[in-house]
């Protein structure tokens, strides 16, 4: 993704057979407060953040920026999915000049467990191939995550190595995975 994101963004709302990703609306922010401060959701992504904190702080239509799908079943958000540059100065790199684009994925936990988030990334990656064709996306999450680690893999993630951060162990993958060289 560019640094003001890819430039068709946002894009319609895409269908799958039963999800929609769309931009987020005033209407999820109840949704967002859910998913920031769920003790579950946080488990392996910097814990979970007081209640109180996010009903005062967020911004009344929450995460609406290019790469942030809003991932709805039945007219309600049951999860989030980004596409956002990597800091470059952050470990793991597969481009020289770093700047990849990092897929990340947080669903209510009500929502694991059925596939959805692995059909809203398949939309999700699908759509940014079309969008920037041979860019590559990477991934990185805890390798004690294994909900997380069972969906890169399901999606088509390869590893490309593995390191120390934050205290724990990460996975850094690449998708697709024949990994364009520079
Ligand atoms: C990571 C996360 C998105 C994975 O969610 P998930 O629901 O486990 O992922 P999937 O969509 O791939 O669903 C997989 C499960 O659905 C089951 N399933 C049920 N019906 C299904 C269907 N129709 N199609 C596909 N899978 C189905 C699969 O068998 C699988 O179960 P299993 O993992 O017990 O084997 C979720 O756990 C989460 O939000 N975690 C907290 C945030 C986080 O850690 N994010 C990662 C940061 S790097």
């Amino acid at each position: 993704m560019t640094e003001s994101g890819p430039g068709t963004w946002p894009p319609a709302p895409m269908k799958t057979e039963r999800l929609v990703l769309r931009e987020s609306e005033g209407r999820d922010r109840a949704a967002f407060v859910e998913l920031f401060s769920s003790p579950e959701v946080g488990t392996y992504v910097g814990g979970p953040r007081p209640r109180e904190e996010l009903e005062r702080a967020m911004p009344e239509v929450p995460g609406r920026r290019p790469g942030l799908f809003v991932v709805e079943l039945d007219g309600v958000m049951v999860g989030m999915i980004t596409l956002d540059r990597r800091d470059a100065e952050r470990p793991g790199h597969v481009r020289p000049d770093a700047g990849e684009t990092e897929l990340g994925y947080l669903f209510l936990p009500e929502a694991w467990g059925r596939g959805y988030a692995a059909e809203a990334c398949a939309a999700a990656l699908d759509w940014f191939a079309d969008t920037l064709p041979g860019e590559p996306v990477v991934l990185c999450t805890r390798t004690g995550n294994d909900r997380a680690m069972r969906l890169a893999a399901k999606l088509g993630f390869t590893e490309v190595e593995r390191f120390e951060e934050y205290g724990a162990e990460q996975w850094f993958g690449v998708w697709p995975s024949v990994t364009p060289s520079g």
